[in-house]
């Protein structure tokens, strides 16, 4: 993807997933139209310029295809990936997903992503370029009253913003719990030039953390996520304390099923399921030894 073809990109990434989902009788996810979705391009390319690859129809130069991704020093991870619904059915996105997946052989790293576990084409297309489905996770979501929540968790008092001094153990933190590395991305929304990031941490024992997590305000993208955290008290603490920062608002956060503490608890406040999603890896993969809950934006997994 060049510069010059970021709105064809958002137009695209609108287009194609609004189509899936009306096709298959649910709600547009971006009734706004491509202004909701040139987020993605803005924080990918943040991130890691130069790391979205895209198909062009030879003939007419349209942009039919498009894929981000983020290579990190343990993994390569996956970012949205689209065809355009004229184009469906024809090995689009399987040619784009060969070529990270060959870049990934190449760096012999591991590539990770969260794929819908309702749309069947996504999860097919993962599967069999050989990914795992690794974790479900339920994506919820929780009209937070303008008057704030009640009983927030008492741990939650214990959180606070983060600085850029964090990062170290943010990343010790996610090393022990996922196994992954990505300390790029914690200065990235710690520096918050774009402005609609928040990250918390929950302190730990002997100066390291319990816990971490990371929100987006964007109008275009509400969401609670990434989250790390040693158990599953801390990770209700940290995602409630972040809740309630967006009075008047509904946040989107993705729960890992077998959380049964926090989804009970999540439940008592109101929260709704709104669709599942599974994190797929293609190469090695650890069990999390703790609580991971991913995001669409960097996606993780
Ligand atoms: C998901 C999406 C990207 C697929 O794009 P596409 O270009 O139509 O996909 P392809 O034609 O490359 O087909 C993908 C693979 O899945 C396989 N596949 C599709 N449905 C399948 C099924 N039910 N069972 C088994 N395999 C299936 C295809 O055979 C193909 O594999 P192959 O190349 O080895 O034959 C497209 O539907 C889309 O953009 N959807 C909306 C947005 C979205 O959901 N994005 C993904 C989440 S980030």
């Amino acid at each position: 993807m060049t510069d010059a073809d970021r709105p064809a990109v958002a137009e695209l990434i609108c287009i194609s997933t609004n189509d899936w989902y009306q096709r298959h009788g649910r709600s547009p996810v971006f009734p706004g139209g491509p202004s909701a979705t040139t987020i993605f391009a803005d924080v990918y390319e943040a991130l890691d310029p130069g790391c979205c690859v895209v198909a062009e129809d030879l003939t007419t130069g349209r942009i039919i295809g498009s894929c981000f991704y983020h290579p990190r020093p343990t993994h390569v991870s996956l970012g949205i990936m689209n065809t355009h619904p004229d184009c469906a059915g024809k090995g689009v996105a399987s040619a784009l997903l060969r070529f990270i997946t060959d870049f990934a052989d190449r760096e012999r790293k591991p590539v990770r992503l969260v794929s819908s576990a309702i749309n069947l084409d996504s999860f097919s297309l993962y599967t069999r370029a050989g990914f795992v489905p690794r974790c479900l996770y339920q994506d919820m979501w929780l009209a937070v009253p303008a008057d704030g929540l009640n009983n927030l968790p008492a741990d939650a008092a214990r959180a606070r913003d983060a600085t850029l001094h964090d990062v170290a153990a943010m990343m010790a933190l996610e090393m022990e719990v996922a196994g992954i590395c990505r300390d790029k991305d914690y200065r990235y929304f710690i520096e918050n030039r774009a402005g609609f990031w928040r990250v918390a941490v929950m302190p730990g024992a002997a100066g390291g953390l319990a816990g971490w997590i990371v929100s987006s305000g964007h109008s275009g993208l509400n969401m609670i996520g990434p989250c790390v955290a040693r158990d599953e008290a801390t990770a209700l603490a940290l995602l409630v304390r972040e809740l309630d920062h967006y009075r008047g608002r509904s946040p989107l956060f993705l729960v890992p099923v077998e959380c049964s503490v926090m989804v009970r608890d999540l439940y008592t406040r109101g929260a709704r399921n709104c669709e599942l999603h599974v994190s797929q890896v293609r190469g090695s993969w650890q069990p999390f030894r703790g609580v991971s809950m991913p995001t669409f934006l960097p996606e993780t997994a």
